[in-house]
């Protein structure tokens, strides 16, 4: 139809968007984390909620200020992420932005540890659970669900490994062998099951606005 374009395309629609890293706590002074600043995600937040949409942000620990009209859940470890993502549910859109820590230890020691401590048996590690994967399966699985993927190989061939792996509708992948972590800009590849696209070099705010647009869209190509 013609229509002219909504400013508030995501208007009646609640989003959830993981960001930052997350923390496994070794013990009170330590942790294993992935390298993170939140600034793709709050940007993302920032965008859908400029939209119109109702937004839940799940963040690990960053500095960042809280986006204007956002809803944010602090979570350090990943397992306390997934729950916070759970409890948010339902949402009709899921962006999962977070660069979540793969391992945990297994217990974190209650004090301190001694750096001899410190060794490959000293430190079990037990996989963390899949955030995005785990919401790919749920009954309450979000219309739309995107997964972000930084890379340092052929971002668009284990772009597509992860969409099918996980059940997400997008993965979102960019290169980060320059100094796209902690930057203020991105180049991305929007890998779908309909194929793959490469975005120009732009700033995150942008990216995240032109992601926003193409999620109102994808709502709305697929009905109410
Ligand atoms: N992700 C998640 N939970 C995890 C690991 C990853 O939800 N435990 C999500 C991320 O938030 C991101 C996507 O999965 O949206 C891809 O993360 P990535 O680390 O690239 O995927 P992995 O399956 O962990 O693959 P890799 O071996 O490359 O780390
Ligand atoms: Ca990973």
């Amino acid at each position: 139809d013609f229509a002219p374009a909504s400013p508030r395309p995501l208007h009646g629609r609640h989003l959830l968007v993981t960001a930052g890293p997350t923390h496994e706590a070794i013990d009170p002074v330590r942790y294993i984390a992935n390298r993170s600043s939140g600034r793709q995600g709050f940007a993302i937040a920032a965008a859908a909620a400029e939209a119109g949409a109702r937004v839940t942000l799940v963040s690990g620990p960053v500095a960042l200020p809280t986006p204007v009209g956002v809803d944010r859940i602090d979570v350090e470890s990943a397992a306390e992420m997934q729950a916070a993502v759970i409890a948010a549910l339902p949402a009709d859109v899921a962006v999962m932005v977070a660069a979540v820590a793969d391992w945990r230890p297994v217990a974190a020691a209650g004090r301190k540890l001694p750096k001899s401590a410190l060794t490959d048996e000293g430190i079990r590690l037990a996989p963390n659970a899949d955030i995005l994967a785990d919401l790919g399966r749920h009954p309450q699985r979000p219309r739309l669900l995107v997964g972000f993927a930084a890379e340092t190989g052929d971002p668009r061939a284990s772009a597509a490994e992860k969409l099918v792996r996980k059940g997400a509708d997008w993965i979102v992948a960019n290169d980060v062998s320059g100094d796209v972590m902690g930057g203020t800009a991105n180049q991305i590849h929007l890998v779908t099951t309909d194929g793959a696209e490469s975005w120009p070099h732009l700033p995150k705010e942008e990216v995240a606005r032109r992601l926003v647009a193409r999620m109102a869209q994808a709502l709305q190509n697929h009905g109410n």
